[in-house]
């Protein structure tokens, strides 16, 4: 039996350690729980690719909105788990800082209009099916201003793990969805985390810009 792909799961449920999809076996701790930031998140803030008032979409326990907010930027984090956003909202207050949390469905974005200036997605938009990916590019370009950037970290097909490699975006895919809601991609960068275990795992850091409004005609 192949496994659910994420866009089946009960993210919910797996937070609270029970079975997310048939088939799906429980786990104790996520394994994208690293308490701390993730590399590509640190990347662009060292890029200087982060800037104003900052979405972290799908941001699970809140270490990279945390580590932005440390940064000084103005942090919303949102997810699909109200028990992820538990743990997040007390990560902050451990870490004393201000960020904004909310439950929402990425692929609606409901009361966010114009409202980021940059949007980090730290491996969620691989969680959504093709559908999922189409209305959540539409809803990132409706919550951001024009001018604004979006940066996604996704597995790409360059993954020695089946189960990751289930997930694999194409760099053709990623430029259709954004392209298709009106974001310019400016930049599809590879990068490799080693696992501990040994095992590669292959991502896609992708940039897009809103473009700037036209000047009034
Ligand atoms: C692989 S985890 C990544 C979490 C975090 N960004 C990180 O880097 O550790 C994917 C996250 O996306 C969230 N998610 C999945 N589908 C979503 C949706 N439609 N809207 C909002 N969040 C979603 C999940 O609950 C989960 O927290």
């Amino acid at each position: 039996m192949t496994t659910p792909h994420p866009s089946h799961w009960d993210f919910d449920a797996l937070y609270r350690g029970e079975s997310p999809a048939q088939g799906v076996p429980p786990v104790t701790t996520v394994p994208w729980d690293t308490k701390g930031p993730k590399e590509s998140v640190v990347a662009w803030q060292e890029q200087g690719l982060i800037s104003g008032d900052v979405l972290d979409i799908g941001c699970g326990l809140g270490d990279n909105a945390i580590y932005l907010a440390q940064h000084g930027h103005r942090v919303t984090a949102l997810d699909i788990s109200p028990t992820a956003l538990i743990t997040a909202e007390r990560r902050a207050a451990d870490a004393r800082v201000d960020v904004r949390l909310a439950v929402t469905d990425a692929t609606e974005l409901t009361g966010y209009r114009d409202a980021f200036d940059t949007i980090v997605d730290s491996g969620m938009f691989h969680c959504l099916d093709d559908d999922g990916k189409v209305a959540y590019a539409a809803a990132a370009h409706r919550a951001a201003r024009a001018g604004a950037r979006l940066l996604i970290a996704c597995f790409s097909e360059a993954n020695d793990d089946p189960m990751r490699g289930q997930r694999a975006v194409s760099e053709a895919s990623v430029r259709n969805i954004l392209g298709g809601a009106g974001w310019t991609v400016r930049a599809m960068t590879p990068m490799t985390v080693h696992r501990p275990d040994g095992v590669d795992m292959g991502f896609w850091l992708v940039t897009a810009e809103r473009p700037p409004e036209e000047a009034a005609q």
